[in-house]
């Protein structure tokens, strides 16, 4: 397999204002029993007016330049998995690029809905082992708030805002990433979709006016998908590495509802404190959910060297993955 690749360091950024299930029973006929018991949130961050995607990614980005101790100009790739870019071109990667003042990398936008982080971090390891660069930047980011309908009480209690991101680069033999399995499905693409503001429907006084902007989704048939492929994709990558569930140390998993993570983890007979979990204080943050999780579980000092790792994920497209990691 060449280089071993592995995650150096961590990083997230959350925009400072709390959305909480009072504030949404203001705004649409929802109350916080339903939300706690339907979904497990409890609040999420929303972003200001003037906060885009590419300042929570670049913020997130140079904490996890910190903590993997390498300087911004050692970055040879920078691939950032969002379905909220600042705009439809260019990327938030040159972006996030031009904020960090990185001077050679390569990068690119990638759109996975919110599998987006996996799919980053296997194709950041292919490139890193096919030669293209030492170290990559790999960020989720979503500001799901400016595509939300408030007036939609389906979605709105569901989606937050944030951004977290990981450096990968070489690790010792034995470390770093040992499996993936990654798939797409686009029969249930309208199942979760921004109908308008691409070519199919292009941005117009009536898209506009009539709402296609936002995201729609069908919940229910969200929900039946999630549970299925979280528990297949799990199931394949750890038979693509020879390994069985009981040698899962920790579940970084998709922070879309509880009920789903807890269907995954009741499957993999894990005790609650080994799944990682914070979706009661950001929701779904699609792209984000898994980094930020991952990094908060990291600095509160959770994982041990020589830890498995399993982080798995799901979302629009359809799209789902999973990543087998080795700490
Ligand atoms: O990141 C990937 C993207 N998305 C997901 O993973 C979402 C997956 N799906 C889900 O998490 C769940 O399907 C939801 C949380 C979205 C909905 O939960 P549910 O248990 O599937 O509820 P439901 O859609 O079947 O709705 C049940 C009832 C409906 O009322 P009626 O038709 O039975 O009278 C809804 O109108 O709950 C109603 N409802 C609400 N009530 C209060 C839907 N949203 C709300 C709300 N507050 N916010």
């Amino acid at each position: 397999m060449g280089t071993q690749v592995g995650i150096l360091g961590t990083g997230s950024a959350l925009p400072e204002r709390v959305l909480t299930n009072a504030d949404l029973e203001k705004i649409v006929d929802t109350t916080d029993e339903w939300i706690v018991s339907r979904t497990g949130i409890r609040e999420r961050r929303i972003t200001d007016a003037n906060t885009a995607s590419s300042d929570l990614a670049a913020a997130a980005a140079k904490k996890a330049l910190e903590d993997a101790g390498i300087a911004a100009e050692e970055i040879g790739l920078i691939i950032v998995a969002t379905v909220t870019p600042d705009y439809m071109f260019p990327a938030t990667a040159c972006l996030v690029q031009e904020k960090l003042g990185i001077k050679h990398t390569a990068g690119f936008d990638l759109s996975a809905g919110c599998s987006g982080f996996l799919y980053g971090m296997s194709t950041a390891a292919a490139m890193i082992q096919s030669g293209v660069a030492k170290y990559a930047l790999v960020i989720g980011v979503e500001t799901l708030s400016k595509i939300t309908d408030y007036t939609d009480r389906n979605t709105c209690v569901l989606f937050g805002d944030g951004a977290g991101a990981v450096v990968l680069g070489p690790v010792p033999a034995g470390r770093g990433f040992v499996g993936f399995d990654l798939g797409i499905d686009g029969s249930g693409g309208e199942l979760l979709m921004q109908a308008a503001g691409g070519s199919r429907n292009p941005a117009t006084q009536e898209s506009v006016l009539s709402g296609q902007h936002v995201i729609r989704m069908n919940g229910k048939e969200v929900f039946k998908f999630a549970v299925r492929v979280m528990n297949s994709a799990t199931e394949e990558v750890l038979h693509k590495i020879g390994l069985t569930k009981e040698d899962i140390d920790f579940l970084v998993p998709h922070q879309a509802n509880i009920r789903i993570i807890d269907y995954a983890r009741e499957r993999l007979g894990l005790p609650e404190d080994k799944v990682v979990v914070n979706l009661d204080r950001y929701g779904n943050m699609s792209s984000a959910s898994i980094p930020v999780a991952l990094d908060e579980a990291k600095r509160a000092g959770k994982f041990n060297e020589g830890d498995l790792l399993l982080m798995v994920g799901f979302g629009a497209g359809l799209t789902w993955g999973a990543a087998a990691v080795r700490w």
